[in-house]
């Protein structure tokens, strides 16, 4: 499947850029059109999901002569992985499948994915590709804290450090005294995890007594969650370090199909020599929308083997913006949140993510909050209560000004009306990976 005429990897030197990453715009679109030909045929011919469903609408591979034809083709979603479950899906038979990850969806089956020889060596130098431009060199000591197993965070960053050339120490997520304990004890310069679970690694590190800011770490590569600005200020000022975000689901991949450049921090770049982004219209779905304008994210991989995806629908919100670091591999825009966290309120819609981006404003507010949705006995109308922790050390009439501000905040910029509910600092759940902002305790409608 894969072009061998362009080099995925700089294997003679770890630390060098890719080619693809210095391509102009116009080589790119030219191997992603060769690509995505490739791509649609080897799909239609080998699973069948695919040539049902391009029969359905009378669309042969042969119809995509221009990158924009790809509109033309279906979408595939995560209900078509599940309907295929375990391995439906696949397009090779099962002896060339080198790993299986899977992700658990909160309800029924999980999503299986599958993996050749050669995706994985595809997947590990993207994560490499990454980290390189997150600030990470060869010889650099990797803290791994995100979980290892099915979820593709652990073992993907694990292989990505590897392909780097760097010492990975593969520490799985949990188990924060013994994170803390390490991180002091092997002296990492970069640590991989979710960005709540570096809030808790930071806290614990407080709590031991421990100045978070004279760690070794240098570098942090973040992802797996909608993280925004603040919080990235926070954890660069709480750890004197880089903090950069890396994007990625197991259904396209896993981490490493997008990551940001240290220098500019300015939102991820996506490998577009592997995958061809599209924005759609969030909802009727079918419009695909022009860079810069605000829809759901979808993915067609350009050289998977084992799972092919076209026009995967990730149910991400974001824009495509133009490439800075890499000019010719657009960027995407922090993910605002997904379609299907969406907090309807009211009428109003919001994400946890602007509660985030308002309450770090405040400086006696802690980045520890949940929100509560209910509905009260006998009332037609919904609430939001958000339980937050002030910052240790402030005083009482610092916690309830914030309070007051934090709620006409967000009655300003998100046009709802919260009751605030200050709990003592260290009370709220701590995250371990993926954090759960969401409490909705609103009766299900059928
Ligand atoms: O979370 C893969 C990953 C692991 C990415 C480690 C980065 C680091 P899934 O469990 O399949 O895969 O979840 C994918 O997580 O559709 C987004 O909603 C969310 N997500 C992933 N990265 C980011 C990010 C991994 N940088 C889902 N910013 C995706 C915001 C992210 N959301």
């Amino acid at each position: 499947m894969t072009d061998t005429a362009i080099p995925t990897t700089a294997r003679h030197d770890p630390a060098a850029l890719d080619p693809a990453e210095t391509m102009s715009r116009d080589e790119l679109e030219a191997l992603q059109l060769r690509r995505l030909q490739q791509t649609l045929a080897y799909a239609y011919e080998r699973v069948p999901l695919y040539k049902r469903k391009f029969d359905e609408v009378g669309v042969h591979p042969d119809d995509l002569r221009a990158l924009e034809d790809l509109a033309k083709f279906p979408y595939t979603t995560k209900e078509d992985l599940r309907g295929e479950y375990p391995f439906g899906m696949f397009a090779v038979p099962q002896n060339q499948i080198a790993r299986i990850h899977a992700s658990s969806g909160t309800t029924g089956r999980p999503t299986v994915v599958g993996y050749t020889k050669n995706d994985l060596d595809v997947w590990a130098s993207l994560v490499a590709r990454s980290m390189r431009a997150s600030g990470v060199r060869p010889g650099n000591k990797v803290h791994v804290a995100y979980g290892y197993g099915l979820f593709t965070g652990g073992l993907g960053a694990h292989y990505g450090a590897e392909a780097l050339g760097t010492t990975v120490i593969p520490m799985s997520g949990g188990q924060t005294e013994k994170q803390v304990q390490l991180i002091t004890d092997f002296a990492p310069d970069v640590i991989m995890c979710t960005p709540t679970y570096l809030l808790t690694i930071m806290d614990a590190m407080r709590h031991q007594g421990i100045d978070p800011r004279k760690s070794s770490l240098k570098t942090a590569v973040c992802g797996a969650e909608p993280w925004t600005d603040e919080m990235r200020h926070e954890l660069e000022m709480g750890l004197d370090l880089d903090a950069c975000d890396i994007y990625g689901l197991s259904e396209v991949m896993g981490p490493g199909v997008a990551g940001e450049s240290v220098e500019t921090k300015d939102g991820c770049h996506i490998w577009e020599d592997h995958f061809r982004p599209e924005i759609i219209d969030p909802f009727d779905h079918t419009t695909v929308l022009s860079d810069g304008q605000h829809g759901e994210l979808v993915f067609t991989s350009l050289t998977k083997e084992a799972l092919p995806v076209i026009r995967y629908r990730t149910k991400d919100l974001t824009r495509l913006l133009p490439g800075t670091a890499r000019p010719s591999m657009r960027r995407m825009g922090r993910i605002t949140g997904r379609s299907d966290d969406m907090i309807i309120l009211r009428g109003v819609n919001m994400f946890p993510s602007q509660i985030e981006e308002i309450a770090l404003r405040i400086p006696a507010l802690s980045p520890h909050f949940q929100l509560e949705l209910s509905r009260p006995e006998g009332r037609r109308m919904d609430e939001m209560a958000i339980r937050i922790e002030p910052r240790e050390g402030t005083t009482q009439e610092e916690r309830t000004a914030a309070a007051a501000t934090l709620q006409e905040q967000i009655k300003i910029h998100v046009g709802s009306s919260a009751r605030i509910i200050l709990v003592e600092p260290g009370e709220l759940e701590r995250s371990n990976g993926k954090l759960r902002r969401i409490y909705d305790l609103r009766p299900k409608t059928p």
